[in-house]
């Protein structure tokens, strides 16, 4: 068939140019923003006098039309067209007749693509928004429920000091929140409009580029029209966002792989989320947080090749632009996925303090307490934190935790040991002393609470 682009060149291109060149297959997905665009566009034309008013009806009324054909199913996309832009266009052509043909009046494919892409983004990124707050909910509700579950806080994966369960997890919502704040930033700067800008250079036609970009609901407009289509930032932007989205992502799904082992036992994931093994009876794995953690990898390739496809380009518009959308389709589809299986995952998982507070005890994260205690009581440091290690060793030996040892053994150790040392190695006691602001007392897990759902509010 005739390319509507053919009249430099009479030869048909080889079947094989046509399948290499061809983006139906994967930019049809924006067929509602790139009819939305020419719906605006024709509207434009006809308020600066481009066209006569009766032609951007027949224009708009036909679009319309074709924009619910594609959605309802009765207009299939042709997948031998050459892109979404060309098919609409075609359709619209053989629909009414030649004002079809005025259509792409001051206007090319090349603003057209940048502008569709960028709505087309700008909706994804409101719908990743809203999931990542979903996920914040569910990791606050989830803190809430558990923020007097004593664990082991780690450093080095080793036993440090007693933590809260909630305290962990409100760490995670305020990561999430960072995320929704750059995704919100990255859509200020999306929020421009190319069209009008053309193939390269403007255009000599009397347009109105701000009341096309206003009737689109964008904010502002391209200030350089080579810049306006040659533009990918939004695209590099949106995908390190959703790269460092999914390395947090990914960071909670290593801890939630190995809270869920036999070794640590400090969560268990609902069936729903887990998956058994085609051999060993006894297995639930953890498959979910594995494939967000495996998908990681996919996103970050996603994010080097937009950087790399783009650095060595000159101004303006270069086919090699049409490989900006497949990669970032894939990573908002990707990220999408990802928050959503983790939004069910997080709010079935069944936390289990009594384990938290077994390794707790085990790892003598109350040591340093212990130390104070006698510190407090008038001996030295330095003395008071060998006598401490002398009875962490004694424990270790004898199999026993600091909480359980008789208060006869401590006074085999020191006689400045009382009954009251109970009461300061506490787990409970040593979160709780630990009150400064952003710590993880029980007050300051509640101030964390209350903050990160008043930014989900707001
Ligand atoms: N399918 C193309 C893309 O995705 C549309 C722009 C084509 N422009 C051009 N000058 N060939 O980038």
């Amino acid at each position: 068939m005739a390319k509507m682009w053919a009249g430099r060149t009479a030869g048909d291109t080889s079947k094989i140019a046509d399948e290499f060149n061809a983006s139906i297959g994967f930019d049809s997905r924006m067929y509602k923003e790139d009819i939305t665009g020419s719906i605006a566009h024709a509207k434009m034309l006809a308020k600066q006098g481009i066209i006569a008013p009766e032609e951007a009806d027949t224009l708009c009324e036909a679009l319309a039309v074709i924009l619910e054909d594609i959605a309802s199913g009765r207009l299939p996309i042709d997948p031998n067209a050459e892109d979404i832009h060309m098919f609409v266009e075609e359709v619209l052509t053989s629909r009414v007749g030649d004002v079809g043909k005025k259509l792409h009046t001051a206007r090319s494919r090349n603003d057209q693509v940048a502008l569709d892409l960028r709505m087309y983004l700008m909706n994804r990124v409101d719908e990743l928004s809203e999931r990542i707050y979903s996920l914040i909910t569910a990791l606050t509700d989830q803190a809430e429920r558990h923020k007097e579950a004593i664990m082991p806080g780690y450093t080095h994966l080793q036993r440090a000091q007693p933590i809260m369960f909630g305290h962990h997890l409100m760490a995670y919502a305020m990561m999430l929140l960072r995320d929704a704040d750059r995704l919100a930033d990255c859509k200020r700067r999306m929020n421009v409009s190319p069209i009008g800008c053309c193939a390269l250079a403007g255009t000599t036609y009397d347009t109105d580029r701000y009341f096309e970009a206003e009737q689109l609901g964008f904010d502002d407009i391209a200030r350089n029209s080579l810049d306006g289509v040659s533009d990918r930032d939004f695209v590099v932007e949106l995908l390190s966002d959703i790269s460092i989205l999914m390395m947090h992502l990914s960071r909670l799904s290593e801890e939630i792989i190995l809270w869920s082992s036999w070794e640590f036992g400090f969560v268990e994931l609902s069936d729903a989320y887990t998956t058994g093994s085609s051999i060993m009876p006894q297995k639930k794995n953890s498959d979910m947080a594995e494939l967000v953690r495996g998908k990681t990898g996919r996103v970050y390739g996603d994010l080097m090749a937009a950087l790399t496809m783009l650095k060595g380009l000159p101004l303006a518009y270069n086919k090699d632009m049409q490989e900006d959308k497949e990669g970032v389709f894939d990573a908002v589809d990707t990220a999408e996925m990802s928050l959503e299986v983790f939004v069910g995952m997080i709010s079935t998982m069944k936390v289990k303090p009594e384990n938290m507070k077994a390794a707790a005890q085990r790892g003598f994260i109350n040591a340093t307490d212990l130390a104070d205690y006698l510190t407090k009581k008038g001996m030295p440091f330095r003395s008071a934190y060998k006598i401490s290690g002398s009875i962490v060793a004694y424990c270790i030996e004898h199999g026993q935790v600091l909480e359980d040892l008789p208060l006869s053994t401590y006074q085999e150790f020191s006689d400045i040991f009382e009954e009251d040392l109970y009461e300061d190695i506490d787990l409970y006691t040593c979160v709780n002393k630990r009150n400064s602001v952003g710590g993880t007392s029980v007050p300051s897990i509640e101030s964390q609470i209350n903050y990160v759902r008043r930014k989900c509010n707001g």
